[in-house]
C-alpha cells in the first residue's frame, strides 16, 4: 500500500462532507476521493440488506479508486453495514456512530435528546451501544424523518417546521445536550441554535472521526507526506448541490463530478 493513497469517504449523500471537512483539516497531506450517494437518499428508511448492499457498492468504487482507509461517513451505513464491510474488505474502516457517550458524560439533567435515522435507531449497534447508559440517564430518541431530502435538497430553512416539531418536545422533557446522528444534521446547525436555549449543548461525531481517522492511519503506517494533495469529490445526482455545500464549508479549490454509480 501506498502512503500517497487516498483516503475514501462515502456517505449517502452530501452529509458525510460535514466528517470530510475535519479529516481535510486535521491532516492536510492526505488525499481524498468523496462518494455523495445522493440517488439512493435516503438510506435511513431502508431495511439492513439494502444499506449493506448499498455500502459494498460504494466500498468497491473507492477501493477501485485506490483508496487506503475507508470512512464510512454515515451513521446508518456504519450503524447497519460497518461489520459486514471489515468482515469482508481488507482496509481499515472508520465509521462515525451518534455520540451518546459524550453526551452521556456531559449531562447535568441526567436527560439527552438523539436526533438520527430510523436505520440507525433501530440498528442492533444502536441498541447495544445506548443501553450501557440507560441505567443513569433517560435518552430521548427522534426520528429525523423528513430532513435529509430537504438537506439533499439545498432549502435549508424548509426544514424549521420539522426540527421545531422533533426539538421542542425533548427540550421540554429537560434534555440539556442534543445529539446529532446523523451525518447530514451539522449542516443544519444555525436552524438548530435557533430553536433549542443558547444552555443546550450541541454535540456531533466529526471532530472525533478524525482524530480517529489520524490514529488508524498511524496504527497501520499509512500516514502521507504528500505536500500537494488532490481532493475528487463524485456525485451521482445534482453536482450543483455538491458544489452548494462545498462552498458552504469554504472549500475554494476543488474537483467535483457527476459519477454513475
Ligand atoms: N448521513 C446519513 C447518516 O448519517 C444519512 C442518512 C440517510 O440517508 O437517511 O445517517
Amino acid at each position: 500500500m501506498d502512503n500517497d493513497q487516498p483516503i475514501g469517504v462515502f456517505d449517502s449523500g452530501v452529509g458525510g462532507l460535514s466528517i470530510w471537512r475535519e479529516i481535510h483539516r486535521l491532516l492536510p497531506n492526505e488525499s481524498s476521493v468523496y462518494l455523495a450517494d445522493s440517488r439512493n437518499a435516503p438510506y435511513g428508511e431502508k431495511g439492513k440488506q439494502a444499506i449493506i448492499d448499498l455500502s459494498v457498492k460504494n466500498t468497491e468504487l473507492l477501493l477501485e479508486k485506490g483508496c487506503k482507509l475507508i470512512v464510512v461517513a454515515c451513521n446508518t451505513a456504519t450503524t447497519n453495514a460497518i461489520d459486514f464491510l471489515r468482515i469482508n474488505y481488507n482496509v481499515p474502516f472508520i465509521g462515525i456512530e451518534p455520540a451518546t457517550k459524550p453526551a452521556a458524560i456531559a449531562t447535568s439533567s441526567k436527560k439527552i435528546g438523539i436526533l438520527a435515522t430510523k436505520g440507525t435507531l433501530a440498528s442492533e449497534l444502536f441498541i447495544n451501544t445506548s443501553s450501557e447508559f440507560r441505567g443513569d440517564i433517560e435518552i430521548f430518541e427522534t426520528i429525523g424523518e423528513g430532513l435529509v431530502p430537504i438537506i439533499e435538497s439545498g432549502n435549508l430553512s424548509d426544514a424549521i417546521p420539522l426540527l421545531e416539531r422533533y426539538l421542542l418536545p425533548m427540550v421540554e422533557a429537560g434534555i440539556d445536550n442534543i445529539v446529532l446522528g446523523c451525518s447530514h444534521y451539522p449542516f443544519l446547525i444555525e436552524q438548530i441554535k435557533n430553536i433549542v436555549p443558547s444552555t443546550t449543548t450541541i454535540i456531533d461525531s466529526g471532530a472525533a472521526v478524525a482524530k480517529q481517522t489520524k490514529n488508524m492511519l498511524e496504527i497501520h503506517n499509512l500516514r502521507s507526506k504528500n505536500p500537494d494533495r488532490q481532493t475528487q469529490f463524485y456525485t451521482n445526482a445534482d453536482v450543483e448541490i455538491l458544489n452548494f455545500f462545498l462552498r458552504q464549508m469554504s472549500v475554494t479549490s476543488f474537483k467535483s463530478s457527476y459519477l454513475k454509480f
